[in-house]
Order: structure tokens, then C-alpha cells, then sequence
């Protein structure tokens, strides 16, 4: 074990769009473990745009991080000393220490990961771990997915929509519509068995009608902003939507305006919900049943952005929130262990 680790501080609250000057990279000591601790070394860690919201002081659902401390976030690691009975050192772990090389943690701020198994320690940063069951939560619970339903998604080829597209397909939807940001991602969309797939630079409303001429069921919200509006004039009487987040908005300096067409919602009787992963995490054994199996079956596409090195996960996180990412963006930090 090194004696020191290397970790990312918040240097300074953005206004408008994050950039390298925000973020310090620092050097400091390890602790010696005290009783009941941990210490782990971390294999691999996740960027996330609920991020954004981290570096802000005002409302946000994740607590801020504050100025001059070390950031927070999901990393799966390897323990590598251990003064936890529990916690046997080579234990792989989740826990909440990202942004970091190594970690001492009390042995309850790690879940034991299952050893030996053929999922890579990534997956549970992704289709295993939180955007997949945010995914599988809002499409299936918030969104009330029914068989048959025309399902649309926007941020469609990111970590949490390129599984809501999927997910649906494989339950059986009528067709599947995602937007995304580049013709590569909309090639991706494609191969993946969406039903259309449309670029929202070259245009939301008009990509969409393309695609869904005859209106959307369901609506799973990646976006927010203009896609929001564009989804509103397209869904049908009784049609839902599951309001996920709405990047399109997180660097805005501003409130951004809100949809123009927010009336068409009574006549159509819609029903728009928003939600967050957290409150749904009884779905969790349902949850990692189902996705297991697909995977396994081989009937799941799981794709990762992989970034290599503690010096690349803050231009990984500003890539990410500029759409540098398919699927998953990680950054892995030390090889996976055998
Ligand atoms: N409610 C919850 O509990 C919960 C949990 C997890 C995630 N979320 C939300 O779910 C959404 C997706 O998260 P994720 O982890 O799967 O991230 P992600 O989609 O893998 O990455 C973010 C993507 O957002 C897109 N984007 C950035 N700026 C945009 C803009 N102005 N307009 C349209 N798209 C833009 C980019 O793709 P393009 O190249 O396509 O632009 C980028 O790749 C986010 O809004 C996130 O906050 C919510």
C-alpha cells in the first residue's frame, strides 16, 4: 500500500458550465485504519450528471460538495487492508469514495460486492448498479410500461436510456424511438434494434414526428427542455412519462423556460412523473434477477466510455456532461482484480 493517495478536491463552484479550473488534483497521506475500517484501493469509479448538482450549493437531491474537500461518488474497489472482521482483505466493494485512489472507510460505508463472479466490477457502476436500476424502475414502475406501448427515450445512448430502450424492447414494446446527440450514437440506436433513431441537433420536434408519425405511449425523459415539449405535443390520450432528469439544463446559469404546450396535458389526460432511484430501491431483487438474466441469455448490449488514470475522471466527468460518453462513462483506476 502507497502512503499517500491521490484525490480530486472542488476548487470552486462553477457559474454556467464546468471547466478543469473548478477541480484540484492533490496529494495527500493514507490513515492508518482504526478499528472496524477498511482501507480500499479503488479499481474502478463513476461519472455521473447528477454531479452537476453536487457542485452547487443551492437545492439538489445528492448533498453539494463542498469547496476544498475531496468529492463523492460510486467506485468499486478492493480492500486491501482490513481491521473489519466482515470486510476480509481482497473483498471487492461499492462504495461512495470516488474521485480517489485509495480510501479508509468504516467497514459500513462498503457493500460487499459477490466475489468470483463473470460480471466486470464496472458493471456494478452501471447496468448492475444504479443507472440500471434507474432505468428499470422509471420504465417500469414511474413509467407503467405496458406491453405494446410506442416508447420513446431521449439521451438514448447514455449509461441509463440505452437500457430504457432495450429494457422496453425486450418487454415487448410496439416500437422504440431514442434520440441522441451524433449520427454515430443514432447508428448505435439503430444496431441496438431501436425502431428509429433521430439526431436532436438536426431538430427534436420535427426528428420526432419522423420517427413516431403516429404518436408515443410512453415517454422516459433523459433531457428535459425542448425534448419535454416535443414529447408533450406527441404523446397520445393517456399517455405517460417518466421524468428522469433533464440535462439539457443542469449548466444553465438561468431557470430554463418551461414547456410552451403544457395545456395540450389536460386534454390528453397525461400523466408526467418524476422520480429519483432512491425511492425505489425494493425494486433492487427484482431488478438484478431480470437483468442477469439478460445478460446472460446475451439478449443485453452493455457498451462503456472507459477512461484510464485519476488524472482523467474530472475531463472524463466534463466530457460526459458534453456527450463524450456511449453508455456508461467510467474511469478505471487500477486493474480488475483476478
Ligand atoms: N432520477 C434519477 O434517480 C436519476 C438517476 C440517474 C440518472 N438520472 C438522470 O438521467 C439522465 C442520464 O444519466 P446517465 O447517467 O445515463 O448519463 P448519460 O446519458 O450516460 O450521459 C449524459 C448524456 O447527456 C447528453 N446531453 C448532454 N447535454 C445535452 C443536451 N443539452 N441535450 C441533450 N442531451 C444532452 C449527452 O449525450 P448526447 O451526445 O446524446 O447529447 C451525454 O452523453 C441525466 O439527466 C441524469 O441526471 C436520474
Amino acid at each position: 500500500m502507497s502512503a499517500t493517495t491521490r484525490e480530486w478536491h472542488l476548487a470552486a463552484q462553477p457559474h454556467g458550465e464546468p471547466t478543469p479550473a473548478d477541480f484540484r488534483l492533490v496529494e495527500v497521506p493514507v490513515p492508518e485504519p482504526a478499528e472496524g475500517q477498511v482501507v480500499v484501493r479503488n479499481v474502478v469509479m463513476s461519472v455521473d450528471p447528477y454531479m452537476r448538482g453536487r457542485m452547487r450549493s443551492g437545492p439538489s437531491y445528492a448533498p453539494p460538495w463542498k469547496v476544498g474537500e475531496v468529492m463523492r461518488g460510486g467506485a468499486v474497489g478492493r480492500v486491501v487492508a482490513s481491521r473489519a472482521p466482515g470486510l476480509p482483505e481482497g473483498s471487492l466493494v461499492l462504495t461512495d469514495a470516488a474521485w480517489r485512489e485509495t480510501a479508509v472507510l468504516d467497514a459500513a460505508q462498503a457493500t460487499r460486492l459477490p466475489a468470483a463472479t463473470d460480471v466486470p466490477p464496472s458493471w456494478f457502476l452501471g447496468v448492475l448498479g444504479m443507472p440500471g436500476l434507474t432505468a428499470y424502475a422509471g420504465l417500469f414502475r414511474v413509467g407503467a410500461f405496458r406491453e405494446g406501448d410506442d416508447v420513446f427515450v431521449s439521451g438514448a445512448a447514455g449509461a441509463v436510456g440505452s437500457l430504457v430502450g432495450q429494457f422496453a424492447r425486450l418487454r415487448g414494446a410496439g416500437s422504440v424511438v431514442g434520440s441522441a446527440g451524433s449520427p454515430e450514437k443514432v447508428a448505435w440506436l439503430r444496431e441496438l434494434g431501436s425502431t428509429a433513431a433521430f439526431s436532436y441537433r438536426d431538430g427534436i420536434t420535427r426528428g420526432l414526428a419522423e420517427a413516431a408519425p403516429d404518436g408515443i405511449d410512453l415517454f422516459f425523459d433523459n433531457v428535459g427542455g425542448e425534448h419535454l415539449e416535443a414529447a408533450i405535443g406527441a404523446l397520445r390520450v393517456h399517455g405517460r412519462a417518466a421524468l428522469c432528469g433533464s440535462i439539457s439544463g443542469y449548466n444553465a446559469v438561468e431557470p430554463p423556460p418551461g414547456p410552451r404546450n403544457m395545456s395540450l396535458m389536460v386534454g390528453k389526460r397525461l400523466t408526467l412523473r418524476g422520480f429519483l432511484v432512491s425511492d425505489h430501491a425494493d425494486l433492487r431483487p427484482e431488478f438484478t434477477g431480470t437483468v442477469t438474466g439478460w445478460l446472460r441469455s446475451g439478449d443485453l448490449v452493455v457498451r462503456e466510455t472507459v477512461r484510464e488514470g485519476i488524472e482523467q475522471a474530472v475531463p472524463a466527468f466534463l466530457d460526459l456532461l458534453r456527450g463524450g460518453n456511449v453508455g456508461k462513462m467510467v474511469v478505471r483506476l487500477a486493474p480488475d482484480p483476478d
